[in-house]
């Protein structure tokens, strides 16, 4: 058996928590405060001001002023205080976990902001403004990333427009093509349906960067012909490892669940136009029947700027039937395409093909490792049983697969894994590589890219693997013994 080894510790020159806690967080930080900033300058300008409101919006903006300082001047990770928050329970056990954590009575493990393990204190980061804000009663379902995410979204029009138009007209393409075959008693061509799903997988894959040159815009003919084919080679270079294959066997040839369905999970990571692609994704599933229903997993509350809650899954589809046409606009040209997959969204959350969850468990701070073993996570682990393919998105989500440890990058993903490679999940990670951990190489590939990361100037040749130009996605069947 391989000794798991260490963190990634944000103390680390080496590593990509280094410069993300000493100058993305505060970064982070100045958005939030600039949120709540903005609210108060609108709300003192109108006469009838709720007062009690805007003193709430000042605590929260005067108590996240003394995080960043905490934060700047490297004090310790104060405990979390149940009384804090009042009233909600479903906190209760969280804290708990972290108040284990930072309660440990050893000088060695005293924590601090600049001095702990990355993974530990950013999920910390997340939790401690979200605290801030729902201290303030009036401000319980406030989302202080809410601006920022529909800005993005609308700023990414272009990805937005030409990914619509890509599906919309797929969905004619390949509909009309298996109704033909349908109707002639033709079986549908599995290489067809294997290539389309490679497709809007890739499309969700690169959903996660914000590289959108990286989108194809293919017809069906396109991906099936030589040229698609090298078109696509070109983003695929970047692809590190590609086991879309045997996510495609487990989800095409898998048996159907306890329901007599076919269920596909997105763990999802990002709103705007990450969370399009993989609706995108979704409706392709959906439409080819490959899938009877898709879950997409959501985060309990804001997170990591920019992680998709329930309220943001509303707000994607409004944005694209954009009714009064004051989010998107001008902007875009094709607006009926834009319809066309906001009404599709609809009509299959309607229908409840497109189910909504959340859970506690996404906002943890520890890694995915125990979903199977412990007896809070019974529900999850037994409904995540029913999929048969789990697709998790995103950076965050591949660090929790791994526990953001530091492995070494050749050692196989069923390694990194570790208990989740004999849990019986279907799972697919489909990550832009934005963090230091990464599994699966092959051998010699991480020094290759080291060394070609300092040829171009870059002081630390590892980061090549936080910069968000390469990309994973590996399986695991869930089945190692
Ligand atoms: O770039 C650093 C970071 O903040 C990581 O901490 C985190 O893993 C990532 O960004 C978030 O990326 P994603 O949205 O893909 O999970
Ligand atoms: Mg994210």
């Amino acid at each position: 058996s391989v000794t798991v080894p260490k963190y990634y510790y944000n103390d680390n020159k080496r590593s990509f928590a280094y410069s993300t806690a000493r100058s993305r967080w505060p970064k982070i930080l100045d958005g939030a405060i600039g949120d709540i900033s903005n609210l108060i300058r609108k709300q003192s300008k109108n006469e009838d001001n709720d007062s009690a409101y805007l003193e709430q919006a000042k605590v929260i903006e005067s108590q996240l002023i003394d995080m960043k300082d905490e934060l700047l001047s490297n004090k310790e990770l104060s405990k979390f205080n149940n009384s804090e928050i009042p009233g909600l329970d479903f906190y209760d056990k969280q804290i708990e976990e972290y108040k284990k954590y930072l309660l440990v009575d050893n000088e060695e493990e005293k924590l601090s902001w600049l001095n702990s393990a990355w993974l530990f204190s950013e999920t910390y980061f997340y939790r401690r403004i979200d605290v801030i804000v729902k201290n303030q009663d009036l401000f319980e379902d406030y989302d202080i990333f809410e601006n920022l995410k529909q800005d993005t979204f609308k700023s990414s029009h272009f990805g937005v427009e030409e990914l619509a138009i890509h599906y919309k007209q797929l969905h004619y393409e390949f509909l009309d093509k298996f109704e033909k075959q349908k109707a002639s008693g033709e079986k549908i061509e599995e290489k067809v349906l294997e290539l389309l799903f490679d497709e809007f997988a890739e499309i969700s894959l690169w959903g996660n960067a914000t590289d959108l040159s990286l989108l194809t815009n293919a017809t069906l003919k396109d991906i099936q012909s030589v040229q698609g084919k090298e078109a696509r080679k070109k983003s695929e270079e970047y692809i590190l490892i590609n086991e879309l294959d045997r996510a495609w066997k487990a989800l095409y040839h898998g048996g159907k669940n306890g329901d007599g369905k076919k269920r596909v999970d997105f763990i999802l990571d990002n709103s705007g136009f990450e969370v399009y692609t993989d609706l995108v994704f979704s409706l392709f599933l959906l439409d080819s029947k490959i899938a009877d229903e898709i879950v997409l997993h959501c985060k309990p509350r804001p997170w990591m700027v920019s992680d998709v809650t329930k309220k943001d899954f509303f707000l994607t589809i409004e944005d694209l039937l954009d009714k009064d046409g004051s989010f998107f606009g001008e902007r875009v040209v094709h607006k009926e395409e834009l319809k066309f997959v906001g009404e599709q969204i609809q009509k299959y959350y309607e229908r409840k093909q497109i189910i909504l969850k959340d859970n506690e468990f996404w906002t943890l701070n520890s890694g995915y490792w125990d979903i199977s073993g412990k007896k809070e996570n019974k529900e999850l682990y037994d409904y995540l049983l029913e999929s048969s393919l789990i697709i998790f998105k995103g950076d965050l989500n591949y660090r929790k697969l791994t526990d953001d440890r530091v492995w070494d990058r050749s050692v196989d993903f069923s390694v990194a894994i570790q208990d989740l490679a004999w849990s019986k999940l279907k799972m697919l990670s489909l990550r832009t590589c934005k963090a230091d951990v990464v599994a699966g190489l092959p051998k010699g590939k991480d020094e290759e890219l080291c060394k070609y990361w300092e040829s171009l100037g870059n002081e630390v040749g590892e980061l090549w693997c936080s910069s968000g130009k390469w990309a994973v996605m590996s399986f695991s069947d869930g089945k190692q013994q």
